[in-house]
């Protein structure tokens, strides 16, 4: 028989969570929210009768307790079932931050539970709770006993298991954050300057969306160096100061980061060899912050 688990903090990770254990045939014993209408939500969508504001009262005599709440909170929520004794000797207990370590549930430490973090490396949008974790990356690290669970949790749901070591997860969340968020905020800079160029707001995803995917092919087929292209790529110093002037005419708030991330790429170019040395220090003056 699978193991039954309790997500305490029952929101887009937990549900997703939640829903994915179910069917890989875990036994939900029950969740909670910090309000009584998230939690009736949460109980809907995965079919329990079991839920409560108050977590330490569906926690007790659980196998697995996943505390999937925001980030600032989970220490306190962990904090909060230890104390009213509801861990068991032989529990689990899990978070899913990608940036905290598993050391912030020391308190279930003393109900003798074995604490790790299961951070999945994908992003979990509201009314996504239907998403899967096939295939996901699942980042692990804690004690032993945890990471042996997480081990076959993952296996179970179809996942890739990454084992990481505790002091390193800073970092790594910060990779996560520039690969996921800082790719959004990418789109949105770039979707911006297209409207100027008069390009609808409709069609302006639609245009730029085939070169999107056609670049991450070429990451994924050449890496990051090979698949650059374009005028830094090229050394080309005149285009690079076209973009630059018309920026700073038409969207000035926007050039200091055209500049950075121009700066940042000039390396790339370096170390491409598509540039040398003195291209690359012509092209860094022009775009100097
Ligand atoms: N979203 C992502 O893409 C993503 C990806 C990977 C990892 N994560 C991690 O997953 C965790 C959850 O993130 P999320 O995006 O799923 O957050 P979320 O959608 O905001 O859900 C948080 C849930 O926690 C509940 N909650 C808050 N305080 C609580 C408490 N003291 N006791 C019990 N429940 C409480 C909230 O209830 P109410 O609704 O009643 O306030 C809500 O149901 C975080 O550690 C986050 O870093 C998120």
């Amino acid at each position: 028989m699978k193991s039954s688990f309790v997500i305490v903090g029952c929101g887009k990770v937990g549900t997703a969570m939640g829903r994915n254990l179910i069917n890989a045939g875990y036994r939900l014993i029950g969740l909670s929210c910090n309000t009584q209408e998230s939690a009736q939500k949460a109980a809907n969508i995965l079919s329990t009768d079991n839920f409560t504001k108050a977590s330490w009262e569906i926690t007790k005599g659980v196998d697995i307790v996943f505390i999937t709440t925001p980030d600032g909170v989970i220490s306190n929520a962990c904090n909060e079932i230890a104390q009213k004794n509801g861990f068991d000797n032989n529990t689990v207990i899990f978070h899913c931050s990608g940036a905290l370590p598993s050391t912030i549930l020391f308190s279930a430490k003393a109900c003798g539970a074995s604490i790790g973090s299961m951070h999945p490396l994908q992003s979990f949008a509201v009314g996504c709770s239907d998403a899967t974790f096939k295939n996901v990356i699942v980042t692990i690290e804690g004690e032993k006993d945890a990471v042996n669970a997480a081990k076959q949790i993952t296996e179970d749901l179809g996942s890739t298991c990454l084992t990481i070591k505790t002091e390193a997860k800073t970092l790594y969340h910060a990779s996560a954050v520039v690969a996921s968020n800082y790719l959004v905020t990418l789109q949105d800079f770039a979707l911006k300057l297209i409207k100027k160029a008069g390009i609808s707001g409709d069609d302006a995803f639609k245009v730029l969306s085939p070169l999107i995917k056609g670049t991450l092919s070429n990451i994924k087929n050449v890496g990051t160096i090979k698949a650059l292209t374009g005028p830094i790529a090229r050394g080309d110093i005149e285009t690079i100061t076209k973009h630059l002037d018309e920026i700073g005419e038409k969207t000035p708030n926007l050039l200091l980061l055209y500049k950075i991330l121009a700066q940042y790429t000039v390396d790339i170019a370096l170390a491409g060899g598509t540039i040398f040395d003195s291209k690359a220090n012509e092209l860094k003056k022009v775009i100097s912050l």
